[in-house]
């Protein structure tokens, strides 16, 4: 059995009516903090297939867009990308036939260390959460070794496959940004040693919630890594911090939603922000995502691009440290509503 119950077995108790007080915020992380945008705002769009033309001007048309996507907003929807609907579907449905496996088949996956390859469980990080979020989890780690469970049996094909086509996506994502920071194509990947590059998929599900005004599905939080590209089931939840507001997104169909994670924030000294969000919850629909974070090797050491240190006399605004540490910090910490970058921003004498 595992340590604690899944939010789906909870969910599908016959007879709930309302939210388990291990599940109940006492002051709404939503009355505390900003207040959610009634305007209907829009993430912008980057045509993947221009970024990717072999017409330069089109290319470098397309490079300014993104530059300015990751400026105003952090994320932006990725039109055009390739990877086939059909395996997009395959690997939204063989995400749900996991977390439809008893809890004793999920409970062999629990993960006791932020670095072991496959951990599935519920809430954030349930050891250090005062209050339990109402979602359950599956963390994979892809590249540059490719894990998978061994249940249900299609998953480690249809993994396989998306997360090498994401990574290719991620790649040409990684070479614009690089470029749209005035920065070589190239540079970011070096940088980084993005042959060796960590990905990780995770699987979210949000059950429907009896009472989601007083839960959370997830945390404030900003991403650890380059560029996070999130699929969903058609259910909205996801929400956006811009301009001092939280921005509901609503994708569009056949599209990647990208944003990018602290280590661009960090090659680029602060130029591009690596922007908060956080997942709500509704008391309708099984809401299930799946985010593919895309980040630098574990043992490469991450600082500012040194670019940016020289034109303004500007010192590193934050501390090089290797990304297996960073991963550790963030991941084995609670999400408190601040970026992890916080930890490692050198303060200004
Ligand atoms: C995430 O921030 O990792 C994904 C949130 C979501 O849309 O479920
Ligand atoms: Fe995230």
């Amino acid at each position: 059995q595992p340590k604690l119950t899944s939010v789906k077995a909870l969910a599908e108790a016959p007879g709930l009516s309302s939210l388990p007080s291990s599940h109940t915020f006492p002051i709404h992380p939503n009355d505390e903090q900003l207040p959610v945008s009634d305007t209907n705002e829009s993430i912008p769009t980057v045509d993947f297939s221009l970024l990717t033309s072999s017409n330069p001007d089109v290319r470098s048309k397309m490079i300014q867009e993104l530059g300015n996507a990751c400026q105003d907003w952090g994320f932006f929807m990725v039109t055009n990308h390739g990877v086939p609907e059909s395996l997009v579907n395959e690997m939204i449905e063989a995400c749900r036939q996991f977390f439809e496996l008893t809890e004793e088949e999920k409970a062999e996956y629990e993960g006791k260390h932020v670095l072991d390859p496959i951990r599935s469980g519920t809430s954030f990080n349930a050891s250090v959460d005062k209050v339990l979020y109402w979602r359950d989890y599956l963390k994979i780690f892809q590249h540059p070794e490719f894990h998978s469970p061994n249940k249900p049996p299609a998953f480690r094909e249809i993994a396989m496959e998306y997360s090498r086509r994401v990574r290719q996506v991620a790649k040409e994502l990684i070479r614009g940004i690089s470029q749209s920071l005035g920065l070589e194509d190239h540079y970011i990947e070096k940088a980084v040693n993005l042959e060796n590059s960590l990905q990780i998929m995770i699987a979210n599900l949000y059950p429907p919630c009896p009472q989601p005004k007083l839960a959370m599905g997830l945390p404030t939080h900003s991403d650890h890594g380059l560029v996070t590209l999130l699929i969903q089931n058609g259910i909205r939840g996801l929400q956006v911090q811009h301009n001092g507001k939280w921005v509901n997104v609503d994708p569009i169909p056949n599209s990647f939603l990208a944003n990018i994670g602290d280590h661009v924030e960090i090659l680029g000294n602060g130029k591009y922000k690596s922007v908060l969000h956080r997942a709500v919850v509704n008391n309708r629909d099984v809401r299930i995502s799946i985010a593919l974070s895309n980040g630098p090797a574990l043992d490469s050491a991450i600082s500012p691009a040194s670019k940016f240190l020289e034109d303004g006399r500007s010192p590193p605004a934050y501390r090089a440290m290797k990304y297996k540490e960073y991963v550790e910090l963030q991941q084995s910490n609670k999400l408190d509503g601040k970026s992890c970058l916080e930890r490692i921003r050198n303060t200004r004498i």
